[in-house]
């Protein structure tokens, strides 16, 4: 047997690109074995890369040798082939394929890698375990490969889209000081100076600020971020924020220039037009009628007020709730009558996860209610019920009454699961909407403080902080926006505090003493006496509009090697244990207990 030629070079073209018009040119290519099937001595092979798969030929009468070395062949093999383009024969043509009209007649073959079989097949539903331990099998699946393109055009789209605005591409350090954004952040000893630790930024927040400061007036980076948090759905521990930032600035100019973006991004990659401008909403509208500050929007089941008609009636459990200062809301679920008790009982228990303590119903037929709770109310608080809830014969009311926090979780949330259950929504449907005005502040019951609703850097709006300082700081309202998506929070940004003075007020609200706001952001506040221009921005989830771009509900569908829900990398093993001597070395001795 002669030693035949290797197969050097460059592939001549990829395994999707050819077409009738190759047929009689002579070819190399290059790709993965996607699958084999021996018909009577002739070989038949798929041959596959990202762009497509191509019919492979191995005939013994066009070249013995290569028509040997193809019986060895197996799925996942890495492949190389040379030989000429012909016009598939009569019946073998695949209209279903781009390539489906012609074939390669091989002439020589190598095999540049073999493979293991494969670990599974991709139609498979495998456990995600798996999946992730052989992320890098795994990527060759054609969704993750459509995934991962898109994100790298997305990404390219949002550069040109702001670098054609006179936008500013610049890094920020990634070994920090903590950030404040909520979440724990995760610390990189140092060895030089033992005992302290760089934290890794949760957003770029301050430095964008400083760089406002610095004179770049309009700044922008698509960046990796870090939060060490509970990883609910659409979370990863580090994940990428399309975060901005602008001087001498006004929500208006924001909201303009994000509305663009988006209406880009979603023409661009999936041919869906986002009619401008995005609909506004305040926040506290939007926890009004939707009892959450990220309303879906693709259905309807507002929440209604019933509190004043309930007020003084017989049942205890409403004319309580409001007597305490609390609420009685209800939800109009159109055709809802068809719903089981079975139903019933279960969205009860939905709700009492969102701390209700139950859930009244009212099924409007033909001759009244149908309710256990019917009893409990006159005639004419009936009627005026009906009426603000415009309930019509077969209709559905759900009612919970408590205090307003609890009323919103649990008819906020009750809202989405409706909807779910009554499939009011469509996957191709995309309503953003700008929710607006939020509260400076929050109360958080376990510190027994107020914390900052968005980030301590965010102005309130002055004339609230004049009127409610010193009286009612839950009352002031912040310069502060979100951007939402069929009930998801995209992105968040604010109006900055730009002198001092404000931020230390600000800080004080916040319980911050003057000498611990000196030392944690000192630099910032002196280098608002430097010339701070007024300034405000936002930051864009990046993963989660990959998320809507390519109709995931999973964030590890739009990241090449994400985490685990517990933050761990099952490929590389990471988090891991390191040296005793690399601990030694950064003054680090582990706790046992
Ligand atoms: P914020 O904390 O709202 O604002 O973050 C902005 C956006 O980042 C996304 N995001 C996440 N995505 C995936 N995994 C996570 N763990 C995660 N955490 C946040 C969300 C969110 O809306 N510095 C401010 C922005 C500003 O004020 O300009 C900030 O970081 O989509
Ligand atoms: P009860 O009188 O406790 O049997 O409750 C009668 C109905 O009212 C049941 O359907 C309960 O689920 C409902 N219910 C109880 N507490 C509340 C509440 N806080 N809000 C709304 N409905 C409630």
């Amino acid at each position: 047997m002669t030693e035949h030629a290797k197969i050097t070079g460059l592939r001549s073209h990829r395994c999707g690109e050819l077409r009738a018009g190759h047929i009689g040119s002579e070819v190399v290519m290059m790709g993965w074995v996607a699958t084999r099937r021996d018909h009577g001595g002739v070989i038949f092979v798929d041959l596959r890369d990202h762009t497509g798969l191509l019919q492979v030929v191995f005939k013994p009468e066009v070249n013995a040798q290569a028509h040997r070395a193809g019986d060895a062949l197996r799925n996942e093999y890495v492949i190389a082939v040379a030989g000429k383009v012909a016009h598939r024969e009569e019946g073998n043509v695949n209209p279903k394929l781009d390539t489906g009209e012609v074939e390669i007649l091989v002439e020589r073959m190598d095999i540049l890698n073999p493979s293991r079989p494969p670990l599974y097949g991709w139609d498979e539903d495998v456990d995600e375990r798996l999946r992730m331990k052989h992320r890098y099998f795994d990527l060759r699946r054609e969704t993750m490969q459509h995934n991962l393109r898109l994100r790298s055009r997305a990404a390219n789209l949002v550069r040109n889209y702001l670098l054609e605005r006179d936008f500013v591409d610049i890094e920020t350090p990634v070994l920090t000081r903590a950030t404040p954004e909520g979440a724990r952040d995760y610390l990189v000893p140092s060895r030089i100076n033992p005992g302290s630790f760089y934290a890794l930024p949760q957003s770029p927040q301050i430095f964008k600020q400083l760089l406002m400061v610095g004179g770049f007036d309009r700044y922008f980076q698509v960046v990796k971020c870090f939060r060490d948090e509970d990883l609910r759905g659409n979370r990863q521990p580090e994940f990428t924020q399309i975060d901005l930032e602008m001087a001498f600035t006004q929500p208006e100019e924001v909201f303009a220039l994000v509305d663009g973006l988006m209406a880009r991004l979603f023409s661009e990659c999936i041919g869906v037009e986002v009619p401008l401008p995005i609909p506004r909403i305040t926040y506290s509208q939007a926890m009004e009628e939707y009892g959450s500050d990220a309303p879906d929007l693709r259905f309807g089941l507002k929440l209604v007020d019933l509190s004043e008609i309930v007020r003084g009636a017989g049942f205890k459990v409403f004319a309580d709730a409001v007597a305490a200062g609390g609420q009685v809301k209800g939800i109009r679920v159109p055709g809802g009558g068809a719903l089981s008790r079975k139903d019933l009982d279960d969205l009860t228990e939905f709700v009492t996860v969102f701390g209700a303590k139950g859930m009244a119903w009212v099924k409007r037929q033909n001759h009244g209610w149908q309710s256990p709770i019917a009893k409990f109310f006159s005639d004419a608080e009936r009627e005026a019920m009906e009426a603000r809830l415009e309930l019509a014969e077969g209709d559905l009311a759900v009612f919970c009454a408590d205090s307003h926090k609890v009323v919103a979780a649990a008819l906020g949330n009750l809202r989405g699961e409706l909807a779910r259950r009554l499939n009011l929504t469509k996957q191709d449907e995309f309503e953003f909407v700008w929710v607006t005005d939020f509260p400076l502040l929050e109360y958080d019951e376990q510190a027994k403080r107020h914390t900052a609703k968005h980030h301590p850097f965010t102005s309130p709006v002055l004339a609230d902080l004049e009127a409610h300082g010193d009286s009612d700081p839950l009352a002031i309202r912040a310069r502060a926006y979100d951007i939402t998506l069929n009930g998801v929070e995209l992105g968040g940004g604010s109006i900055r505090i730009h002198q001092a003075e404000l931020q230390k007020r600000v800080f004080d609200l916040l319980g911050l003493s003057e000498q611990e706001a000196q030392n944690k952001f000192g630099f910032l506040l002196e280098a608002f006496t430097h010339g701070a221009p007024p300034h405000g921005g936002i930051a864009l989830g990046f993963d989660r509009i990959m998320m809507f771009l390519v109709g995931t509900q999973s964030i590890r569908d739009v990241i090449a090697f994400p985490k685990t829900q517990r933050a761990a990398d099952l490929m590389m093993e990471a988090p891991a244990g390191v040296d005793e001597q690399q601990l030694r070395e950064l003054g680090i001795r582990l706790r046992r207990d």
